[in-house]
Formats: structure tokens, C-alpha cells, sequence
């Protein structure tokens, strides 16, 4: 196993090798091959995590899958590369095929394959779908962004986040790949890490939490098999980030939620196998690879001049939650928070953000973001409570954010948030503090796609302290669709009816959407119902 797990080519640099070197040894149970892998024969169905599209560009886009012929045992594949023949099409009968190849699905990357397809034309629907021998994948649908510098006249795309597998079902996919949209945002808890348990409408595979590739691999397939994510994937592209769960919950750059349970050493190897998961099963640009122990996941990308989107990641350069236990916490106002080293994106992506919204002219400026932005004190009373996992965790390096967005020449900065399970809209401030002060952005938080709110409560008995939060549901998970035009902004809260079975929030595929909530923004304006 040691020798195959090496690639070929010249990108083989020694701190690659090291790093797969140690990933390899994370993989503790090496799944047996089946039995028809020594014939050389390959079983029919070797799509059985469906296919997806990624990251579209003027002229181009990703296209992602992975051969898993046994996808809940390390995929099934033999130890070798299996070439995998593409194509792309303007057309649904693929008439007018655009471009074609064959890529390399390869051992070494959980025989996944990431195929940047260019020479593709701008704003433009396609269709395409992969084969090796006599297996065919499902076709997807894909469609690459505008040209840089084109006006365009609408945008519409969706964003999700926190899909828990075994508390529910993902009925909100089923309706969200109905929708008109160009793009799905992901903004992360893709796979939780949890052990099985015998609880909730659904169970995780394994024995406990993935801890090695091997096991992180199994997680991902048994979320890819999922007929629902896999529609919405064949539906749209998307541009995915991630939160914690993909790696362990609330960890911060190297530091684990519980230090006392995961040594560094441990830690650093489990980091790196949920890195390495998380690349083979996203449909990410392969620059996005890393070095086989970080992936540098923060990006950005436009719409024209109507949108451009920075996509954040919270988790990788943060410095530890302040504080003590970062939930929820009442009399956590400890000067702690306020110390200046303290950071959620590190400095290196922090001026990144900030030199990228200076120097943007798009109409409309969105941060895909992990964790609520805006302040929010749990504590009804005269004393202060925060949750210091988000960015109330990191009130400095905010306010820094939020004064950029004051200076008025970044136009209608809209950030998008996940992690929290639940329907927000806020008013960003300088000075949360200050009723008096002015309205400087807007943040749209996302209801979970499946897992649970146990907070919801807690979150409404201190609604009153919190004037510049104008709504709040935590009852009810689903997505949200957005349209964006010169003029105006659009948010759809889409939701799923509250669940009434214990500790199920979605309990079938089939659930209809109970209500869509609207919000918008007029250009230049402050957010109100729409
Ligand atoms: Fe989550």
C-alpha cells in the first residue's frame, strides 16, 4: 500500500511524500479487495456516489466523481489507475459535445477525479458525464459564470450548510434542486464526524468517529450516496467551504475540541485525513490539493460586475475559541475576547478579505462565511453571554471587518452564514451596542439543511437585548434562495415544517416546504421584509 499511494508526475515534492507518507499510516484498516478486482473486470456500477460540478469560472468549471463500486468499504477500487473518458456538452443528448478526455482516477486520491474543463463559453448551460468501460455515470448539469466585466442582469443562486446524516432526511435537496438557480453555495458541515448512535432517523456507518482517511473516506461516501444531495449536485454547480464537523466539532487550526481526548500528534494525523477526505469528495479546483496537510480553501469569484463572492474560511488559521468551552456561554464577556492576537481568519486571509473589498467594483459584496458575524448576547439580563465559536469569539478582528464595510466604498457588503441550524437576518454594526448606530451591511444566516437547533430558546429569550437581529426562526430547517440584480436582493428563506418525532428533524424525503420567508435589500439601502 505504501508504494501505491504515491503519485506520479513532478508534483511530488518531498513535504508531499512526508504528508503521505503519514496519511497512509493513518489508514488502520486497509479494506480487502473484492474478489473480481484480481480478474482485471470492474463491476458495472462504479458511479455510485453520483457526480458533481464546481468553482465556475467565465470559460470554465470542475467536474467531480469518485469510482466506488463498494462505497461504505474504502470504495471497492483495485490498487491501480483507472482511466475515466469525460465529456461535456452544450446539449442534453450531448449533440454538440464541447470538449472531451480522459483523466485518471488514481488510488492515491480515493480514486476521485477532478477534471478543469476550459474553453467552455461564459453564462452558458452544460451537460456532462463520465464512463469507464462499460460504466456510465448519470449526467449533470453544470453552468459556468459570466464574463469578467459583463453586466448581468440577475444572479440566482442558493446557500446550505450542517447537513447531519442521522438526524434527518434531505428533503430541503429534493426542493432546491427543483429551483432556477446558477449556483449552490456550501457553507460547510458537509459530513459530521459523530459516532453511530441509535438514536435520530437515520445511522451512521462505522464503529465510532473517523479518526483515519480510511474512515473519513466511508463518512463521505455513506453522505454522497444520499439520492437527494446527489440530485442537487447533478442539478447545479457548486462552491463549497467548510466548518468544523468535516475535521472535529469546533476545532481551531490545530487545536481539537477536546485536547484531552486527542493528543496533538493524534490531532495533526486526523486533521490531515479529513483535509485529504474533503478535497477527493468536493468538487474543488485540484490547486485547492494543498499539500496533503492544509488546503487553502479562501477564494474568490464574480458574477460580472454584478457579484462577487469571497469565500471564507473560519476554521484552518483561527486562533483558539476564547474563553473557556465555546457554546454558549452567560457571563463570557472576559477580556479575554478583546485581546488583538486573537483571529478567526488569521492575518495572511484577514488582509486578503479586506485589500480584495477595497479594491472591488462590483454592485454587491458577499462573504461566504462559517459563523455569525453579528454580536449576540444570550444573557436577557444586564449581563453579557456569547458564543466565542463565532465571531463574537473574535470581537477585534470583526470590528476591523465591519469598519471597512463603514467606509462606504465597498457596495452592499452581504455576508452568507452557516454552522448556527438556523434563520437569521442582522443588521451589522460598528457598535452593536449603540441602537443609534448606522446600519453598515447585512448578514443572512441559513437554516441547517438537517441538523437539529437545540438553542432555538435560548436564542429567543434574548431576542430583546438584540434589536439589530430583525428575524430569527429555529424551528424549521431547509435553504436559502437568493436573487441579486443591479437594484435589488432577494432572500427566500425556504423551510421545511418543525418536526414534531424526537430528536428527528426531517423525518422523510418526502416533507413539503411549509413557508418561504422573504427579505430584501434595495441597492444602497438597509434590509427589511420583502
Ligand atoms: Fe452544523
Amino acid at each position: 500500500m505504501a508504494d501505491s499511494s504515491l503519485p506520479d508526475g513532478p508534483e511530488v515534492t518531498r513535504r508531499r511524500l512526508l504528508a503521505i507518507g503519514a496519511g497512509a499510516s493513518a489508514l488502520a484498516i486497509t479494506p480487502r479487495a473484492p474478489a473480481w478486482a484480481k480478474n482485471g473486470r470492474l463491476p458495472d456500477d462504479l458511479f455510485t456516489l453520483g457526480v458533481a460540478s464546481g468553482d465556475p469560472l467565465s470559460a470554465s468549471v470542475l467536474l467531480w466523481t469518485r469510482l466506488a463500486p463498494d462505497p461504505l468499504n474504502g470504495g471497492g477500487m483495485p490498487d491501480r489507475q483507472v482511466p475515466v473518458h469525460w465529456e461535456i456538452s452544450a446539449d442534453e443528448a450531448f449533440k454538440k459535445v464541447a470538449r472531451r478526455g480522459t483523466a485518471h482516477a488514481r488510488p492515491e486520491d480515493g480514486h476521485s477525479v477532478h477534471v478543469e474543463v476550459g474553453g467552455l463559453r461564459s453564462h452558458a448551460w452544460y451537460w456532462y458525464r463520465f464512463r469507464v468501460g462499460k460504466s456510465m455515470s448519470r449526467v449533470g448539469r453544470t453552468r459556468t459564470a459570466p464574463a469578467h466585466g459583463d453586466a448581468v442582469d440577475c444572479l440566482r443562486f442558493a446557500f446550505v450548510s450542517c447537513q447531519n446524516y442521522p438526524t434527518g432526511f434531505y428533503a430541503a435537496y429534493h426542493h432546491m434542486a427543483q429551483e432556477d438557480l446558477d449556483l449552490v453555495i456550501h457553507l460547510g458541515d458537509y459530513i459530521y464526524e459523530g459516532a453511530p448512535s441509535t438514536s435520530g432517523a437515520r445511522r451512521h456507518e462505522g464503529d465510532g468517529e473517523p479518526l483515519t482517511l480510511a474512515g473519513y473516506r466511508n463518512r463521505y461516501a455513506q453522505y454522497k450516496l444520499d439520492p437527494d444531495l446527489q440530485d442537487a449536485h447533478a442539478a447545479f454547480p457548486f462552491s463549497v467551504t467548510w466548518d468544523d464537523h468535516e475535521i472535529d466539532n469546533n476545532w481551531a487550526a490545530d487545536i481539537p475540541q477536546d485536547p484531552a481526548r486527542q493528543s496533538p500528534e493524534d490531532f495533526r494525523r486526523r486533521r490531515m485525513a479529513g483535509v485529504r477526505a474533503y478535497y477527493e469528495h468536493m468538487p474543488l479546483r485540484r490547486r485547492f490539493a494543498g499539500d496533503g496537510a492544509s488546503l487553502p480553501l479562501h477564494r474568490r469569484f464574480s458574477y460580472g460586475t454584478l457579484a462577487t463572492f469571497n469565500v471564507l474560511d473560519g476554521r484552518q488559521y483561527r486562533s483558539d475559541q476564547t474563553c473557556g468551552d465555546p457554546f454558549i456561554k452567560l457571563n463570557s464577556d472576559c477580556p479575554e475576547r478583546y485581546d488583538p492576537a486573537n483571529t478567526m481568519l488569521g492575518s495572511e486571509q484577514e488582509r486578503w478579505l479586506l485589500d480584495g473589498l477595497a479594491e472591488s467594483a462590483a454592485r454587491w459584496n458577499v462573504l461566504a462565511n462559517q459563523t455569525i458575524v453579528a454580536q449576540y448576547d444570550y444573557d436577557p439580563s444586564a449581563a453579557r453571554g456569547f458564543n466565542t465559536d463565532q465571531w463574537d469569539g473574535y470581537p477585534v478582528e470583526r470590528r476591523r471587518l465591519l469598519d471597512r464595510f463603514a467606509r462606504g466604498d465597498v457596495s452592499n457588503p452581504v455576508v452568507i452564514t452557516g454552522d448556527w441550524h438556523s434563520s437569521w437576518v442582522n443588521e451589522l454594526k460598528q457598535d452593536f451596542d449603540d441602537p443609534s448606530a448606522p446600519i453598515v451591511g447585512t448578514e443572512f444566516a441559513g437554516t441547517s439543511i438537517s441538523s437539529a437547533c437545540g438553542w432555538a430558546r435560548r436564542v429567543e429569550s434574548a431576542l430583546g437585548v438584540n434589536p439589530h437581529v430583525r428575524y430569527f426562526d429555529g424551528d424549521r430547517r431547509g435553504y436559502v434562495r437568493c436573487e441579486v440584480t443591479p437594484e435589488h436582493w432577494r432572500t427566500d428563506f425556504r423551510l421545511l415544517p418543525p418536526s414534531s418525532a424526537p430528536g428527528v428533524t426531517v423525518p422523510s424525503r418526502d416533507v413539503p416546504l411549509e413557508k418561504t420567508v422573504s427579505w430584501v435589500i434595495p441597492s444602497g439601502e438597509s434590509v427589511q421584509p420583502a
